[in-house]
């Protein structure tokens, strides 16, 4: 079956099996290695992607599922200016470690940000604490990755 969405921007047409997952679209048909593979069974968080600016785990989604909407992957956000910000807040807090589950994170973060900075309202540590949640991170990085927020926040709301 041929399913149509945009992907970073732009219109992708691909052929697919009924019951293939977003993920292995992404990755083997699409070319799109930042979206990582681990548990397969929506616990780890490693293949995450924005549906419609909203993280999702593609590894519990059929492609034909995204049919007409908007899939968003790092790949597209590189001339993003939050998301630069972000990811450069990443690299200087060294919320990295393994890079494996960075990408997910990322996109989290970022969709949690845009939220908040769009609704114009405060965030909270708890808050940002729950939206990651569904991202697992075995080194533990967590209290650097909220950091990140934080301050990719503050200078967003203390801008000019
Ligand atoms: S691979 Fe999708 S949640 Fe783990
Ligand atoms: S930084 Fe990737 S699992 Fe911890």
């Amino acid at each position: 079956m041929r399913v149509s969405f945009r992907l970073n921007g732009s219109w992708v047409s691909v052929d697919v099996e009924p019951g293939e997952i977003l993920l292995d679209t992404l990755r083997l048909r699409l070319g799109i290695r930042s979206v990582k593979r681990g548990c397969e069974r929506g616990e780890c968080g490693v293949c995450t992607v924005l549906l419609n600016g909203e993280p999702v785990v593609s590894c519990l989604l059929l492609t034909a599922q995204v049919d007409s909407m908007e899939v968003t992957t790092v790949e597209g956000l590189g001339s993003d200016p939050l998301f630069k910000d972000l990811a450069e807040e990443f690299a200087r807090r060294f919320s990295i470690q393994c890079g494996y589950c960075t990408p997910a994170i990322l996109l989290t973060t970022y969709a949690y940000i845009r939220k908040v900075y769009e609704g114009k309202r405060k965030a909270s540590v708890e808050e940002i604490v729950k939206a990651i949640e569904g991202n697992l991170c075995r080194c533990g990085t967590y209290p650097r990755v909220v950091r990140a927020v934080v301050n990719t926040l503050s200078r967003l709301t203390t801008a000019p």
